[in-house]
């Protein structure tokens, strides 16, 4: 049987109207634009409303990757959602984006490596490509961050913001796509950076509200520390994996945390800045979705094109790293008419009533027993 290749072949990003400067936060907090900008990069970051979720945004991006892709929701054998902001513990935000979207053949389930997540799940989808387990994969990394923040605490409500991007992943046998990846996690650093809170261990209490422990706890020095360091590693990693060297390299897409971690990975890989996508002065840190929102505006901008190599590259809680190198290809042959993702979301709404009303149909007549 000749070799799979995963190409990534739809991409969209989808992020809240609603923008809050560094200015406006120094209304919250105590703190400056100069102080924010000159620590981070950030300007300012975009933050949900109160119907926007983690769900509703990562549905904007896919139907965005879907279209470019030209891909019918219902070819879609796998949905990864990336995330660290779910709208539950359970059911997966992936089954409630799987409902939306109308995939009825997908299977659907949330990842959870925090900012590292989108480049663990791009390497998820493309080894069930490679491996003939999927054809057609969507991968979401989205979040909504506001809701996890504390806005009274300065060293990290400055820092994040809400948005969410996706990547269509599509087997061919032309050569190119994600060629290589490295996923590492060291647990022994759990504690740098958490939301305590809310899960088995903590479950929330009053006690818990009151000590503010289901919001984010961040040292932040140390995860720069860490930051830096693993950034150029797997970089380094996932070139070498695959055979190549920095300067085969186009364009460099990293997690868009800092604005100063970034320019120290970019030394230490002896790369030049003006081949690093940074767009964090806009959006802030929006963790596992940084990755491809950077990936959907490089596009915009032409400054990735198709045959160009690129690498995904991240850091995040866990504490977890990774990367993914990429040769750009852009869409394939779309497989059947094209479907306008308007309509066939109506479709997918209505086809979801249905079978709702179905359940309430047998569970009337064979009982709930
Ligand atoms: N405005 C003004 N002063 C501030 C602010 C603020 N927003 N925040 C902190 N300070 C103060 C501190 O209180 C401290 O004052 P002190 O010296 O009197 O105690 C001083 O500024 C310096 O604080 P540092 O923490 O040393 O500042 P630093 O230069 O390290 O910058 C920052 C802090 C921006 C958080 C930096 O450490 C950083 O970016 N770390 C990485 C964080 C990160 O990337 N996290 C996301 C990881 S990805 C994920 O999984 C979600």
């Amino acid at each position: 049987m000749s070799p799979r290749y995963a190409h990534i072949t739809g991409w969209g990003m989808a992020v809240p109207e609603e923008i809050l400067t560094n200015d406006d936060l120094a209304k919250i907090v105590d703190t400056s634009d100069e102080w924010i900008f000159s620590r981070t990069g950030i300007r300012e970051r975009r933050i949900a409303n109160s119907d926007q979720t983690t769900a509703s945004l990562a549905v904007e991006a896919a139907q965005r990757a879907l279209e470019v892709a030209s891909l019918h929701p219902g070819d879609l054998d796998m949905i990864i959602v990336s995330t660290s902001t779910p709208e539950f513990i359970f059911p997966a935000t992936a089954c409630i984006v799987q409902d939306r979207i109308g995939a009825v053949k997908a299977g659907a389930f949330d990842l959870l490596a925090a900012c590292t997540g989108f480049v663990y799940a791009v390497n998820l989808a493309s080894q069930a490509i490679k491996s003939n387990g999927s054809t057609n994969a969507l991968v979401i990394g989205s979040e909504t961050l506001s809701r996890f923040v504390n806005w009274k605490d300065r060293n990290t409500c400055i820092l994040f913001g809400d948005g969410a991007g996706a990547f269509v992943l599509q087997a061919s046998d032309e050569p190119g796509g994600v060629l290589s990846s490295v996923l590492r996690s060291d647990g022994s650093g759990g504690n740098l950076l958490s939301v305590p809170a809310g899960g088995s261990r903590f479950p929330v209490s009053m006690q818990s509200l009151y000590d503010g422990l289901h919001y984010i706890q961040m040292n932040g020095r140390e995860v720069f520390r860490f930051a830096t360091r693993v950034l150029t590693e797997a970089t380094y990693e996932t070139v070498e994996a695959a055979n190549l060297t920095m300067d085969d390299i186009n364009l460099l897409i990293p997690h868009q945390a800092n604005q100063r971690i970034i320019e120290a990975a970019a030394r230490g890989l002896n790369y030049p800045m003006e081949k690093v996508m940074v767009n964090l002065d806009r959006y802030g840190n929006t963790s596992t979705a940084s990755i491809p929102i950077a990936a959907v505006e490089a596009l915009d901008q032409g400054r990735l094109t198709p045959g160009d190599h690129t690498v995904l590259v991240a850091f995040g809680a866990g504490l977890t790293w990774g990367a993914n190198l990429i040769k750009w290809t852009g869409p394939l042959p779309p497989t059947r008419r094209k479907v306008s993702p308007a309509v066939y979301r109506r479709f997918a709404r209505i086809r979801s009533i249905l079978a709702r009303l179905r359940r309430r149909i047998e569970g009337f007549i064979w009982g709930n027993g």
